[in-house]
């Protein structure tokens, strides 16, 4: 068994972020405060009830959204009634996962999770996955599983069907059902009210994917929970558990719009589970390892994932995951609450990726794009880009391209056709032009919603001296158009 210590520290700021014209007008809704009232939908009432929280949280909330603040306006907190305080500092605290005051404390916010630190311990690949093996590895005897009043655990509903002799319902279950669809309030909801109905337990088991993970603790941070986490896709074991990212989704305003930080005391990577994840998702996941490769620039890395990936050697990717989980530890380490520009760097190919992801769900299609599938084009998107601007050698552009192309991550022309709904090849080339107005998170979805100049761009370069090695970018729409024509007739295959 390894084990990785991952701690975290309570926030600091690099710089102050500044107003900007734009954001001082559009948050002029502060000045009309009687905007800010009880929410009219039950959902809303229901959850300030269940978490004893003002409701003008929710409504001040979606204010926040339809003015298009941004991660980096500082809430100017000065002339809100001392009544509504309280509203402002959880809705600060959920907004795109936490924004600044003017007060004395920029984090102000009764979200505010203090300094810790959280365990990683992968168990070797051979451990057998029966009830007793999960219990030793989590550090609860079967009994205590079984008979502790204080102990809940919210399970993926597939791994409760494929795994059922290991987790036994014993009457402390929430299940949930992982689509992007349910990362929403009302899931939320749904899980907080079968938790007061099992006597409101502390310690929180979360077993599963990204989905279930992102949505279990988001609802954990909420009231406080003590958290184990059993990640079961490769996404969660190497990316989504381990980074203190909680969330859901906010559309049309976008994915990951509401959320926290909230780390868990424990995560124990069992690869066992990777034995019955379907390919898919194996290499849904293998696209977050390359990008943990790329950012450190790491070709042995990137070389022996894509090979494994290539073959689906479940074993070989198994022998993978301390390094890949390592990669990841160090940079949120570093950052743990994304407020010193370090962890921008494992938004590289998410610029790309959430906008697609975002515009797959609103087409409806039968199978929209998965998190992973849409990380690889933005990678491929943001390599391109770096080349284009000289910030990578020929050489490591082509190399990363290659283990990018080999691993066989890159969805075909028609997959990736039926996933944004278009008929040939010649359509999703230009279909750029509808999505990419759902990177500016404005309800219109027009170009024109926003400046595209201001969009970063996170991309990999060799022309700096420490890890991670990116840099933020901005490009044009025109750029962006013939970056997007040139990889879809010339590097997605046909089939
Ligand atoms: N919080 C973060 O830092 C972070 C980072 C990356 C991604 N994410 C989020 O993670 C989500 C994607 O997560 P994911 O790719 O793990 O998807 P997921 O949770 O939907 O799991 C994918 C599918 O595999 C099934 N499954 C899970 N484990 C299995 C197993 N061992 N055997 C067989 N089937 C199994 C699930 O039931 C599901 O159908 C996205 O919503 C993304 O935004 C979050
Ligand atoms: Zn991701």
């Amino acid at each position: 068994m390894k084990s990785i210590t991952l701690p975290w520290a309570t926030p600091t700021l690099s710089k102050q972020p500044s107003f900007t014209r734009q954001e001082t007008e559009r948050f002029s809704w502060l000045t009309r405060l009687s905007d800010i009232r009880k929410p009219r939908k039950a959902l809303f009432l229901n959850l300030a009830k269940q978490l004893k929280w003002p409701s003008e949280v929710f409504t001040i909330l979606d204010l926040a959204f339809k003015s298009g603040l941004t991660r980096h306006y500082i809430w100017d907190l000065q002339g809100i009634p001392a009544n509504l305080l309280p509203a402002f500092g959880f809705a600060m605290g959920l907004f795109k996962r936490g924004v600044t005051s003017h007060t004395k404390d920029p984090f102000w916010s009764p979200l505010k999770t203090p300094a810790g630190e959280c365990q990683i311990d992968i168990v070797s690949s051979g451990e057998a996955l029966n009830s007793v093996g999960v219990s030793r590895a989590l550090g609860y005897t079967q009994d205590q599983i079984n008979s502790l009043a204080d102990l809940c655990t919210v399970i993926d509903e597939n791994i409760l069907d494929l795994y059922a002799s290991v987790f036994k319902d014993n009457g402390q279950i929430i299940v949930i059902e992982p689509t992007e669809k349910n990362k929403s309030w009302s899931q939320v909801s749904r899980i907080l009210s079968h938790w007061l109905d099992l006597g409101s337990p502390k310690n929180w088991l979360i077993v599963g994917g990204g989905i279930t993970s992102d949505i279990a603790m988001f609802a954990a941070s909420l009231i406080g929970a003590n958290v184990t986490i059993l990640p079961t896709t490769l996404l969660s074991m190497i990316d989504a558990s381990t980074g203190g990212k909680t969330g859901i989704n906010y559309f049309p305003f976008g994915k990951n719009q509401i959320g926290t930080f909230y780390y868990p005391q424990k995560i124990v990577v069992a690869p066992k589970f990777l034995e019955t994840l379907p390919r898919r998702e194996i290499l849904s996941g293998g696209a977050e390892g390359l990008k943990h490769a790329i950012l450190g620039l790491n070709e042995p890395l990137a070389a022996e994932l894509a090979l494994s990936l290539k073959e689906d050697n479940r074993t070989a990717l198994a022998n993978l995951l301390g390094t890949l989980i390592d990669t990841k530890v160090s940079i949120v380490a570093q950052d743990s609450f994304e407020t010193l520009n370090i962890r921008d760097a494992l938004n590289m190919g998410h610029t790309l990726a959430h906008a697609l992801e975002a515009f797959s769900q609103e087409k409806k299609v039968r199978n929209p794009i998965r998190h992973g599938e849409a990380v690889a084009l933005g990678l491929v998107f943001d390599l391109l880009i770096s080349e284009k601007n000289g910030l990578l050698s020929q050489k490591k552009f082509s190399t990363f391209m290659d283990f990018i192309k080999e691993s066989g991550v890159l969805l075909s022309v028609p997959d990736l056709g039926k996933a944004l709904g278009q008929k040939n090849r010649g359509t999703l080339a230009t279909v750029i032009n509808e999505f990419l107005p759902y990177l500016f998170n404005d309800k219109k979805n027009t170009l024109h919603s926003g400046n595209f100049a201001n969009i970063l761009w996170i991309v990999p370069t060799d022309q700096k001296d420490s890890f991670p090695f990116f840099k933020k970018v901005t490009i044009t729409l025109g750029q962006a158009q013939s970056i997007w024509q040139h990889l879809v007739f010339n590097i997605l295959t046909p089939k």
